[in-house]
């Protein structure tokens, strides 16, 4: 296999940079299929019937590109539960090493996805002439795009549209407004929704059973206030103090810079371990031999 890619002068050298690592990574990621941890994700796909050129190991790309806003919406809803304690002390759990469905932070992680939608447009096309509300008349092929901030924080029908109530996603509020839409409705509604729930639900129970945060960033998120319309998750800062030591440490999103003194003490270890103990990711040092997988490799867009 070659990684060259074809050189188009129109596009230059960076064209066959990313043919060149996006081939780096597709075998890589197919050979970590070959011996994927039976209980990881990657895992559970490995062991579904899957034949011709039906190419499971090629959707995994789609999921991580998806997952980033699974990382926004779990960092969100952990800055507003730092300014909420009420809530806060709900998530609280000690039974961590058992996998469970934890309503609660699950409403937490659909609350945070409410009010800062990380898919704020949904879009449909009519397939039959339609009349909406008083006499808005569209006819069958119209495009609608549907913004679901609007529906989803509009105060003249939700006594809750700016305040963070995950309560709505467990006591039935919720269902009562069908415009609450975190991860759309219907036959397309997203197909992740659970799988992004457990884990954010998951990593969640983990980082606060570890420390105490506080948001040290603005917007303050008071709890007092209707929260902000945007939440930069970049721009979130913690400050972490753990339960038991009360040793603080300041923790900055991903994208942030930390202060100068910042620094995660050792006995803080956010690196996720899979059921059997080992990493759940792997760290190769050499690249794996091109096309010794199994696996029905379909050739990227880049490569065709
Ligand atoms: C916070 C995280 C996520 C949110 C809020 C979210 C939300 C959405 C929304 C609103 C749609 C549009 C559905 C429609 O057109 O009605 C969608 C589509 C979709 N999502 Fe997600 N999503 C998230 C993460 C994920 C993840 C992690 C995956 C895969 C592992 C995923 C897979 C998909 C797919 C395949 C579609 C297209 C469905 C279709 O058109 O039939 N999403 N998502």
């Amino acid at each position: 296999m070659t990684y060259g890619g074809c050189v188009n002068p129109a596009i230059g050298r960076s064209s066959v940079y990313r043919t060149h690592a996006f081939g780096i990574f597709f075998d890589r990621l197919y050979t970590y299929a070959e011996d994927a941890d039976p209980h990881s994700l990657i895992g559970t796909l490995a062991q579904l019937p899957a034949h011709g050129s039906v190419d499971a190991v090629g959707q995994v790309p789609h999921w991580l590109f998806a997952f980033d806003a699974a990382g926004m919406a779990a960092l969100r809803a952990v800055a507003v539960l730092a300014t909420h304690p009420e809530e806060r002390s709900r998530c609280e759990t000690g039974e961590l090493e058992q996998l469970q469905l934890r309503p609660f932070l699950r409403a937490c992680v659909l609350e945070s996805v409410r009010l800062w939608p990380t898919t704020p447009a949904i879009l449909r096309e009519l397939t039959a002439d339609t009349t909406f509300g008083e006499g808005a008349w569209f006819g069958s092929g119209s495009s609608v795009l549907i913004a679901t901030p609007a529906f989803q924080r509009d105060p003249d029908l939700l006594p809750f549209a700016n305040d963070f109530v995950p309560d709505i996603w467990v006591d039935g509020r919720a269902e009562q407004y069908p415009q609450l839409v975190p991860f759309s409705a219907g036959p397309a509604e997203c197909p992740g929704r659970n799988l992004v729930l457990f884990v954010t639900s998951t990593v969640i129970a983990h980082l606060l059973s570890m420390m105490r945060l506080e948001l040290q960033s603005t917007p303050l998120l008071d709890r007092h206030r209707p929260l902000p319309a945007t939440l930069n998750q970049f721009g979130v800062v913690f400050r972490a103090a753990r339960p038991l030591r009360f040793s603080t440490v300041d923790l900055v999103s991903s994208a942030g810079r930390p202060a100068p003194s910042a620094g995660v003490p050792e006995d803080i270890n956010l690196c996720a371990k899979s059921a059997r103990g080992r990493p759940a990711i792997r760290p190769r040092s050499t690249p794996p031999a091109p096309n010794s997988s199994r696996w029905h490799r379909a050739p990227t867009s880049l490569e065709r």
